[in-house]
């Protein structure tokens, strides 16, 4: 177990930075439209906004490794857009749990599809925290039922707290657990898993995506490796990763059916035409049995 942080989430601005840089894109090759991402970031995450839009120019590097990050990002968030705006359609979703939020801006984005439709928002208090001041202070986001739940995986029992600020028990939940699993040990993924399993109802559809040990000896590979100790340093270690092709037993023996996943060839295909993305990552649904 890695000690509590007590600042907000760094990957989390990061991935917002990455969104919010989608919107410079024009309209029709746009991977993602999330107009308020923009508003959740820092002085940094600003300059850095500022900056592409300045120039055009994401980084100068001979790898190319930004931009992949970024395509993945996007990539990832609008296959998750994707289901869960199918199973809003299906008229299947009493609720929907956000694992780790971060800056996830869903609850508004998706707030008319949602039609009332209670989103929990789950995630670390230090990052919970600063997106609450900034929702306090924001006046172009819209109306949305938005509850916001403090919990370190690491810590505390997701059950108690989740029931405790009104979610159903045994309610069908679309849960999205985006960008959090590798940062966990193997332990609280899997309780995690289990949790959200144990407290949702049969069917409900859950979206994640998984780090996992790449093999390439490609540059992109071996700077994916190193980016993973680089985290460390930020304060986010990279701790769980699973390879695509274990992942459904994984999560077969936590309850869960794999309906799709998508790693780099399948959404650069799917979402991204000729931008290319990361290797050692992939996203996916699952169904709990
Ligand atoms: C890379 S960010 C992803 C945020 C969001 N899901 C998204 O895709 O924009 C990782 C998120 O996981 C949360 N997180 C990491 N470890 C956590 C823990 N032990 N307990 C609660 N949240 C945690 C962080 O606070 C952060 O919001």
């Amino acid at each position: 177990m890695f000690p509590m942080r007590d600042a907000p989430s760094r990957t989390a601005e990061a991935v917002c930075l990455f969104r919010a840089l989608e919107q410079l894109t024009p309209g029709a090759t746009r991977v993602l439209d999330d107009p308020y991402a923009r508003m959740f970031l820092g002085p940094l995450g600003r300059a850095a906004l500022n900056s592409v839009g300045a120039t055009g120019r994401l980084a100068h590097s001979p790898l190319n490794y930004a931009p992949m990050l970024v395509n993945f990002v996007v990539a990832r968030h609008r296959f998750i857009d994707d289901a869960l705006a199918a199973a809003l359609d299906d008229g299947g979703v009493d609720q929907v749990l956000l694992l780790g939020a971060g800056y996830d801006t869903r609850a508004w984005r998706f707030a008319d599809r949602l039609g009332g439709v209670p989103v929990f928002e789950v995630d670390h208090p230090s990052t919970a925290g600063r997106k609450a001041q900034i929702v306090e202070k924001e006046a172009g986001l819209p109306a949305a039922n938005r509850t916001v739940v403090h919990v370190d995986f690491q810590v505390h029992s997701l059950r108690e707290r989740l029931f405790a600020a009104g979610f159903q028990p045994q309610g069908r939940t679309f849960t999205v657990w985006e960008g959090v699993s590798m940062y966990l040990t193997r332990e609280a993924v899997k309780a995690c898993l289990r949790a959200v399993h144990d407290i949702t109802a049969p069917h409900s559809r859950l979206a994640a995506d998984f780090w996992f040990l790449t093999d390439g000896s490609d540059l992109s590979s071996a700077a994916h490796r190193m980016g993973a100790n680089l985290l460390h340093v930020l304060g986010e270690p990279v701790l769980f990763g699973i390879h695509p092709e274990e992942s459904g037993f994984f999560v077969g023996q936590l309850g869960y059916d794999m309906l799709d996943l998508c790693g780099t060839a399948e959404l650069e295909a799917r979402y991204l035409g000729a931008r290319k993305s990361l290797p050692g990552e992939f996203v996916t649904l699952m169904e709990a049995r």
